[in-house]
C-alpha cells in the first residue's frame, strides 16, 4: 500500500473523495498526512474526522518561504510519504519539495490542460474562461506538478459537456464530481501499478529492499 501525503487549501471535496476511496479499498493506498495552508479550511476538518494527521503549514507558521519549503518536505518525509497528492492546493511548491518528490507529485485542474491553466487560473475563473471562449466541451486533468503552474505532463483527463445557459457556477458544479471520479480512478491505477510513475515504487517492499541494499553497500 503506497502512502499518500495530501495537500489542500479550501473545501477539500477532492480530498474527501480520495480518503473515502482509500478507506473503501478502491485505491490501494493509505493517506498518512494532510498538510493545509489555511487552518480554517473544511478540508482539514474532513481529514481530522477521518482520523488522519493534519499539519497546518503556511506563511503564517513559516514567514520565510525556504523555511516553509523545508517544513513541508520534512513533514512528508517524517510520514514516509510515497506520493504527494494536491487536492485543491493553491500555493506554489518550493524547490525542495519539487526536487525531493520529483515525478511523485500530482495535481487536479478543472479544465482540459493545457487550455485554461496557468497562474491565476483557479476555481470559477477557469470555468468563466471556458465559457468566454465559447467551448462546447471542458473537463478535468490530472497532471504531474512541476515548477510552472499547470504545465506538468498530463496523466489523465475526462471530458465534460458545456450546456446552453451555463454559468461559471453551474459548469463548476458539473465538472467537480468528474474531478473526484477521475482522481480516484487515476490514483487507483497508479497504486495498482497499472499506470507507471517511474519515480514511484508501488511495491514498497522493493523500495525498502533497495534502501536496505543501499545501506549495506555504504
Ligand atoms: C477543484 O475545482 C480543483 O480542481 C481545483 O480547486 C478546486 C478544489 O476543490 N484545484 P476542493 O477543495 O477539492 O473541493
Amino acid at each position: 500500500m503506497i502512502r499518500l501525503g495530501l495537500l489542500a487549501s479550501h473545501s477539500g471535496s477532492n480530498l474527501g473523495a480520495i480518503i473515502a476511496a482509500c478507506r473503501e479499498g478502491r485505491i490501494a493506498a493509505t493517506p498518512v498526512v494532510v498538510i493545509g495552508n489555511n487552518s480554517g479550511a473544511f478540508a482539514l476538518e474532513r481529514a481530522r474526522h477521518a482520523g488522519i494527521r493534519v499539519v497546518h503549514l503556511s506563511n503564517q507558521t513559516h514567514p520565510d518561504p525556504a523555511a516553509l519549503d523545508t517544513a513541508m518536505a520534512a513533514t512528508l518525509a517524517a510520514h514516509d510519504v510515497d506520493l504527494v497528492v494536491l487536492a485543491g492546493y493553491m500555493k506554489r511548491l518550493g524547490p525542495q519539495m519539487l526536487e525531493r518528490w520529483r515525478g511523485r507529485i500530482v495535481n487536479v485542474h478543472p479544465s482540459l490542460l493545457p487550455k485554461f491553466g496557468g497562474k491565476g487560473m483557479y476555481g470559477e475563473r477557469v470555468h468563466a474562461a471556458v465559457l468566454a471562449a465559447g467551448e462546447a466541451v471542458t473537463g478535468a486533468t490530472i497532471h504531474h506538478l512541476t515548477e510552472e503552474y499547470d504545465q506538468g505532463p498530463i496523466i489523465a483527463q475526462v471530458l465534460v459537456p458545456v450546456e446552453p445557459g451555463d454559468t461559471a457556477a453551474t459548469l463548476a458544479a458539473r465538472v467537480l464530481p468528474h474531478e473526484h471520479a477521475l482522481y480516484v480512478d487515476t490514483l487507483a491505477r497508479i497504486a495498482r501499478g497499472d499506470l507507471i510513475l517511474p519515480e514511484l515504487s508501488v511495491d514498497r517492499g522493493t523500495k525498502v529492499r533497495l534502501r536496505d541494499a543501499e545501506a549495506q553497500s555504504e
